[in-house]
């Protein structure tokens, strides 16, 4: 569970975030595909180019930062986009790039905004979202039989 501190701290960015948060899902696909290049063969790059995958990602970021504190309101986006990760192979040791980039990501739009308080906040937010991910993705792995 995270602290009320980091509760605070991230329900404070959504507004933040739903006015850049294209903009920096976008700056963190661009980070993410120049270092680490392999993952690429696992998105469908048209609906990069189109803006449709940045545009659902920031959606479901805007989501977390502002359901945060009542995470089984989040179940129905959890389990469509671990539905999504499975059909993609998305594995668990991805998750440390994509929360790499995103917070590089963040700070390079954000600038000032993004303080160490806010980059520390999202830091442990960002894990306690990919634990549930991770948890979820492995049932239905198991369940597929193909972990
Ligand atoms: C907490 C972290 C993450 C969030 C919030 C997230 C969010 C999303 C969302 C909203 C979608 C779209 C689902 C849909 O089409 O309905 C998606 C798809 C996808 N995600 Fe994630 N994701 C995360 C982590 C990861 C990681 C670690 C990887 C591994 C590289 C990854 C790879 C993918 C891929 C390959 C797709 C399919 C994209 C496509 O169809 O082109 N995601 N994710």
């Amino acid at each position: 569970m995270v602290s009320q501190q980091t509760i605070d701290i991230v329900k404070s960015t959504a507004p933040v975030l739903k006015k850049q948060g294209k903009e920096i899902t976008s700056r963190m696909y661009e980070i993410m595909f120049a270092n680490y290049p392999e993952v690429k063969s696992q998105f469908n790059m048209s609906a990069q180019a189109d803006g449709s995958q940045p545009a659902k990602l920031a959606t479901a970021v805007y989501s977390y930062a502002t359901h945060i504190d009542d995470l089984p309101s989040l179940k129905s986006m959890v389990e469509k986009i671990a539905h999504r990760h499975v059909q993609t192979h998305v594995q668990p040791e991805q998750y440390p790039i994509v929360g790499e980039c995103m917070l590089q990501a963040m700070q390079d739009v954000l600038g000032e905004d993004a303080t160490p308080e806010v980059i520390d906040a999202w830091k442990e937010a960002y894990q306690v979202l990919a634990e549930i991910f991770i948890h979820r993705e492995h049932e239905i792995y198991e369940e597929e039989g193909v972990s």
